[in-house]
């Protein structure tokens, strides 16, 4: 019997790649690492073997899509800022049974799914960048399989997201895996203007969008999700959601939706880059 062991929000910013190398930005996004790197140690504390990850840099236009590869091996230079994420390595089993188990509990609710193993489908760094810092310095042996899904969902329902999330939690649960979530996406999302951009490197664009952001955390901590489900299509809209926030979604799709009401412990706390507002935050199961 399988089951989701540890779900978390997480931010995936280009920046924690830079802040591991020597120069202007080494140690920036410290806090956001030790998030990640605890949220790997605590995931495999409680036996996790898999992670599943809502990529909101995985942008599909038609039908729920999961990239459940054999295997995943190579060097990523993000051709969106290439001048943050280059020449990344990696390499990452993958678990193809689980991504079809996932499709088919999705389409038997209605949600348009298709799962696929397709040795030249990459990863996006919304998967990368998390997985990097969730395996730094961990034995080969001690791997999650990993499994990523699409959530840049440009033209699709949030409610169809919660769907799908349920879709998921169900999935696992008649799988034999034991398994890491990750929503991995920004709360706020309005990018610095470029001519601003090197200014607001740690900050948020508006001020609206970080208030926004610091309420909605102040509303997870109080495991208000209620109102936080009512307010997520107005606040995806006006704060610029990354991935039009289908990513959270379908975490709390996953973890039962408005009436899911645990408070949420953060990790990282919120912080700009940017300017959109990021955080790592366990959300317990
Ligand atoms: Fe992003």
């Amino acid at each position: 019997m399988g089951e989701v062991v540890l779900a978390a929000k997480i931010c995936h910013v280009p920046s924690m790649y830079l802040s591991e190398l020597p120069g202007e930005h080494h140690g920036c996004r410290d806090a956001a690492i030790a998030g990640h790197k605890e949220i790997g140690r605590r995931a495999r504390e409680l036996g996790a073997d898999t992670a599943v990850v809502f990529d909101v840099h995985w942008l599909v236009n038609s039908a729920y899509h999961i990239n459940c590869g054999e295997h995943f091996k190579g060097i990523y230079t993000s051709n969106e800022l290439p001048h943050f994420i280059k020449n990344m390595e990696y390499e990452y089993p993958g678990c193809p049974e689980l991504g079809e188990l996932i499709a088919a509990e999705a389409v038997a609710a209605g949600v348009r799914t298709l799962a696929h193993n397709i040795p030249s489908l990459e990863l996006e760094y919304g998967t990368l960048v998390p997985m990097r810092y969730m395996h730094m310095g961990v034995p080969d042996e001690q791997k999650f399989k990993v499994v990523s899904i699409a959530a840049w969902c440009a033209w699709h329902r949030l409610e169809d997201s919660f769907a799908f999330g349920a879709a998921v939690r169900r999935a696992i649960e008649k799988s034999d895996r034991k398994v890491l979530v990750l929503a991995s996406g920004s709360l706020s999302h309005r990018f610095s203007d470029d001519r601003d951009a090197q200014a607001n490197m740690h900050s948020w664009t508006r001020e609206f969008d970080k208030q926004m952001d610091l309420r909605v955390v102040e509303l997870w901590k109080q495991g208000r999700f209620k109102e936080f489900c009512a307010m997520l299509p107005d606040y995806a809209e006006h704060c610029f959601g990354e991935g039009k926030m289908h990513d959270t979604a379908m975490l709390l799709g996953l973890l039962g939706g408005a009436d899911y009401d645990k408070p949420v412990e953060v990790l990282t706390e919120p912080f700009g880059s940017s300017g959109t507002g990021q955080i790592n935050a366990i959300f317990p199961v």
